[in-house]
């Protein structure tokens, strides 16, 4: 894979040494035709999408649904309808938690695994008495019990939602989607899946897979900033409330009477952020273009050779599955007497290796299984294996620092 040179971050030196970004769970880098899309539109057209009788807006309109195609071919979507253009796959799961037709009686379901953003949505609302928020508990290996859910489905007969990641930014371990969709279903309950890690990743077909929505975020796919996707089947989208209203929302108002848009307008209250739009729409057919099985191949075989390198310290342990292939381009470790913010912060200063450290906003898993913060190094198409010898370099030095340190102070 060549992608490199495609991202101009990449290309440019910081005291004198190229940058290693490390750090793709958390929001990709973005190719030069990206930014060049989002450019062509400011710079040459940059009206309103779906309002104004002129060439600016009808330029916009038209690449707004230009867009709107890519991405629902690059999730499989049978009508470009069902994208409806968010900020972020949280706003995503929050439109669904806060239009769906719960009865205070429902109950969601979520794994013990989930980010802060399909878990305080569903926290807040049993507070509230919305509906009533239950976890289902992963197993000792941090693997999906599909025998405990099938026994909690059919026990259980008020479980209305399955919210719940495809991928955890914990340890890039993927749930049995196929088998979870099918006993949810069996069981009269919808899905809604947070594919924040794996629509960039991995081969999704929402038709083929049975999805009923599917939450996901452009910045992390190699789009720009502050845009992300709801999709929905059609029957349900339209059986949702819109949840922030306004203009480019309805049809008309006459007196107290609302006539609201259908999908995807109604979702899609106030001038949108059609720059980032244009540039998700583009970043879709970039990786479309690659071929997304060649990107996931080519990260777990990266990944495979970071977990060796990461092998050859001592006293690491790496979160989730053993198989580096199983892990979606991600190695979370915890280091012995190692404290991750410290050395993330040496890699960044000395080294320009750029991870994350922290609970990964997963504070809930990291409270319950006692686990500390963690270094998690996340994959994607532009890096290679340069970057991990960098990065596997600057761990054992800075842990060296850390043994010479502690001999003085013995
Ligand atoms: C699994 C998962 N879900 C949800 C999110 C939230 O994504 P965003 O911040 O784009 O809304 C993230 C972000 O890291 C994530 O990894």
């Amino acid at each position: 894979m060549d992608a490199k040179k495609d991202f101009p971050c990449l290309n440019q030196k910081m005291n004198g040494l190229s940058p290693v970004y490390l750090d793709s769970a958390c929001m990709s880098l973005k190719p030069q035709c990206v930014i060049d899309k989002m450019i062509e539109y400011y710079a040459q057209y940059s009206g309103c999408g779906g309002r104004s009788a002129h060439k600016f807006s009808f330029r916009t309109t038209d690449e707004v649904t230009k867009a709107r195609e890519n991405i629902a071919v690059f999730i499989g979507a049978k009508k470009p309808e069902q994208v409806i253009f968010t900020k972020n796959t949280t706003e995503s799961i929050n439109l669904v938690a806060k239009s769906f037709k719960f009865k205070p009686t429902d109950i969601v379901l979520t794994t013990d695994k989930e980010h802060n953003s399909n878990l305080v949505p569903w926290m807040l609302m049993d507070k509230s008495n919305a509906v009533k928020h239950k976890t289902i508990a992963s197993k000792q290996d941090g693997s999906f019990d599909i025998e405990l859910f099938k026994e909690m489905m059919e026990k259980e007969k008020n479980i209305k939602m399955v919210a719940l990641n495809h991928v955890s930014n914990i340890d890039g371990y993927k749930n049995p989607i196929k088998d979870i969709v099918e006993i949810a279903h069996d069981n009269n309950a919808v899905v809604l899946l947070d594919g924040a890690q794996s629509v960039p990743h991995t081969k999704i077909d929402v038709e083929r897979m049975d999805i009923d929505f599917l939450a996901f975020s452009g910045h992390k796919m190699c789009g720009p900033t502050g845009t992300g996707v709801l999709y929905g089947k059609e029957e349900l989208l339209n059986e949702l409330n819109p949840f922030i209203v306004g203009g480019d929302t309805v049809e008309t108002v006459d007196g107290d009477r609302i006539t609201f848009l259908g999908i995807p307008e109604k979702f899609e209250a106030g001038l949108q952020d059609y720059a980032g739009i244009i540039g998700f729409g583009e970043a879709a057919r970039y990786l479309s273009n690659i071929g997304i099985e060649k990107i996931e191949k080519y990260v777990n075989d990266l990944n495979i050779y970071l977990d060796e390198k990461m092998k050859s310290i001592e006293n690491v342990k790496i979160i989730g599955p053993a198989d580096p292939k199983k892990r979606s381009g991600i190695t979370n470790a915890i280091i012995d007497n190692i404290n991750s913010h410290e050395i993330a912060m040496y890699l960044d200063e000395v080294k320009n290796v750029m991870v994350r450290d922290g609970a990964h906003c997963v504070h809930s898993w990291y409270n319950k299984t006692k686990t500390r913060a963690s270094l998690r190094a996340s994959l994607y198409l532009y890096n290679d294996k340069s970057d991990i010898d960098a990065y596997v370099d600057g761990l054992k030095e800075y842990i060296g620092l850390v043994k010479q340190e502690n001999n003085f102070a013995n």
